[in-house]
């Protein structure tokens, strides 16, 4: 039992989510490298190299050169163990994405000094909010010109809504960068431009009051600095690990993690600062982590691994207790079935590993016989319980699709229901009309692609997509109201999901707000349960 709590306690799960190109893989590295994961930074999925973490998966992710999951990397830094869940980012977005955030217990913003708060930023920022999880900003590329410091702040404070508390201050920024301030200690690291790739680099470490510093840094730096301390001081949300901790006010640090600098100041403070693994909500109440009986929740599904067998691997979030391989557990949603995980794998910096136990905190992925269903709850011991769900994202592209080939018709159906069901693509129907037609939706575009390219490959079905002018849907929360006497505007289209729940199209966000206004007490939301 104290081993147990022991293992759950140094574990740190989190996610790094960022506006594509504003360094997560880069920041990723430096990271691993810290946990003597990797020897030499870059690589981990070099984009030049085209070099994969893992690279046997899906066609489309070789010739590419993108991964098309979130993969999750493990590691040990300081006597904590790390899981890093990636978010793909680009048109490889994808409500995987989102569901990764459902497995975190914290994230870490990654955010371009000379651009701010982008748009995947914004749209993943959405969801750690919804869960009211830690998010701590690492404001990245301060050796390139960086925008004004406060200015940088408050578009995060108004962008996103959250209170921000800078942990240190940069000082100066691109050639000028000099390094920055602790808030803490009153001390400033100096930047140097260390080898890229190495450990540490020859920073130096000088008090605030050193008379050394203006030589140093130079004496308008310096005075620059306590100008902008005094302002901050006076200004800035104070130092709360309770809000910390609600999601209410991001720790800011910065940093150049290309030239590995205040990376390693952002991890420490950061595992401080960072809970271990938090109780999870069930339909009895919430569970610990350090509870003794294994419980874990299905958050991905990921199909087709091996293209030689139609296997699909389930990867699941461990939420309490320990995993023995070859353990038998209950599946909740399958009729209380009782059954072994096999080939429970982990992915260790680059190399996937069959494991032989997991903690609570850690991921791992499980040969999925085609039983398992996103939410999917499994557990051990003698109390049966169902985790809370996972809602479903709101798709943000449309098409219409049909097969090539009309004899087809039953693979069809049974191909998108299949993967469907994984949670890759979302089905819908036009609501009350009888026709058989189908409509998908999907978070990130390439998803039409894999579904094309797996409707072909694997069942047998050449289909046509017509790309429909929709970007947003809306489930109606209020189940009392009558669809057939919603007024809505033109463009807006009533559909309905496999479960039958009806659901709205519009082409742009004014006809939600229109919507809205003319149907009084109807209640629209982003995410369906
Ligand atoms: P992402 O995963 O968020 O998409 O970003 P990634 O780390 O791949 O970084 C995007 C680009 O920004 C890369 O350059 C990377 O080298 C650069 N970069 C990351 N951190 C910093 C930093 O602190 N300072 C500066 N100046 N650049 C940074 P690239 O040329 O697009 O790719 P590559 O050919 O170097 O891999």
């Amino acid at each position: 039992m104290a081993d147990l709590n022991k293992e759950i306690e140094k574990r740190r799960t989190f996610a790094i989510i960022s506006h594509p190109d504003a360094g997560k893989t880069t920041l990723t590295e430096k990271f691993l490298l810290y946990g003597g994961a990797i020897n030499l930074a870059g690589s981990v999925k070099g984009k030049a190299t085209a070099k994969h973490a893992v690279s046997d998966w899906m066609d489309i992710e070789k010739e590419r050169g993108i991964s098309v999951t979130s993969s999750v990397l493990q590691f040990n830094y300081d006597n904590y163990c790390i899981n890093i869940l990636d978010t793909p980012g680009h048109q490889d977005f994808s409500e995987d994405t989102y569901r990764t955030l459902m497995a975190a217990d914290s994230a870490v913003m990654v955010i371009d000094a000379s651009k701010g708060v982008e748009a995947q930023t914004r749209k993943l920022f959405k969801v750690c909010v919804m869960r009211n999880i830690p998010i701590f900003t690492f404001i990245n590329k301060m050796d390139r010109d960086a925008r004004d410091t406060f200015e940088l702040l408050d578009d995060i404070e108004k962008e996103l809504g959250i209170s921000t508390c800078p942990i240190n201050w940069p000082i100066g920024s691109g050639k000028e960068f000099k390094g920055v301030y602790d808030r803490n200690t009153k001390c400033i690291t100096t930047f140097s431009d260390t080898q890229r790739g190495t450990k540490e680099g020859a920073a130096l470490e000088i008090s605030i009051d050193d008379s050394n510093l203006t030589n140093l840094i130079g004496e308008s730096f310096v005075n620059t600095l306590n100008d902008e301390i005094e302002l901050l001081d006076g200004a800035s949300a104070e130092f709360d690990i309770e809000l910390v901790s609600q999601g209410k006010l991001s720790p800011v640090f910065f940093g150049s993690a290309l030239t590995n600098f205040g990376v390693e100041i952002f991890l420490k403070h950061f595992l401080k600062m960072t809970s271990s693994p938090l109780p999870r909500k069930s339909n009895i109440g919430e569970i610990s982590p350090f509870r003794e009986d294994f419980s874990a929740f299905v958050f991905k599904i990921q199909a087709n691994m091996n293209k030689a067998h139609r296997d699909r691997i389930a990867f699941m979030r461990i939420c309490s207790g320990k995993f023995d391989a070859g353990m038998e557990v209950t599946h909740i949603q399958g009729q209380n079935k009782k059954l072994r995980l096999s080939q429970p794998q982990q992915l260790m910096a680059q190399e996937r590993k069959i494991v032989e136990e997991a903690y609570a905190g850690d991921i791992i992925g499980v040969f999925d016989p085609g039983i398992f269903s996103i939410g999917d709850t499994l557990c051990s011991g003698s109390e049966k319980f169902e985790f809370e769900g996972i809602p479903t994202f709101a798709p943000e592209h449309f098409a219409r699709v049909r097969q090539v080939d009309t004899m087809k018709r039953k693979q069809f159906v049974k191909g998108i229901n299949q993967i469907a069901q994984e949670g890759a693509i979302q089905i819908f129907q036009e609501y009350n009309t009888g026709m058989e037609e189908i409509i998908v939706g999907v978070v990130g575009v390439l998803q039409f692609e894999v579904l094309k390219y797996r409707l072909e490959n694997e069942y047998n079905v050449e289909i046509r997509m017509e790309n429909l002018p929709y970007e947003h849907i809306r489930w109606i929360e209020n189940k009392e109201v009558d669809l057939d006497k919603l007024v809505g505007t033109s463009d807006m289209r009533k559909i309905k999901d496999l479960k039958g729940n009806p659901l709205l199209l519009f082409v742009n966000s004014w006809s939600i707000g229109m919507t809205l206004d003319r149907n009084k007490g109807l209640k629209l939301s982003e995410f369906g349960r």
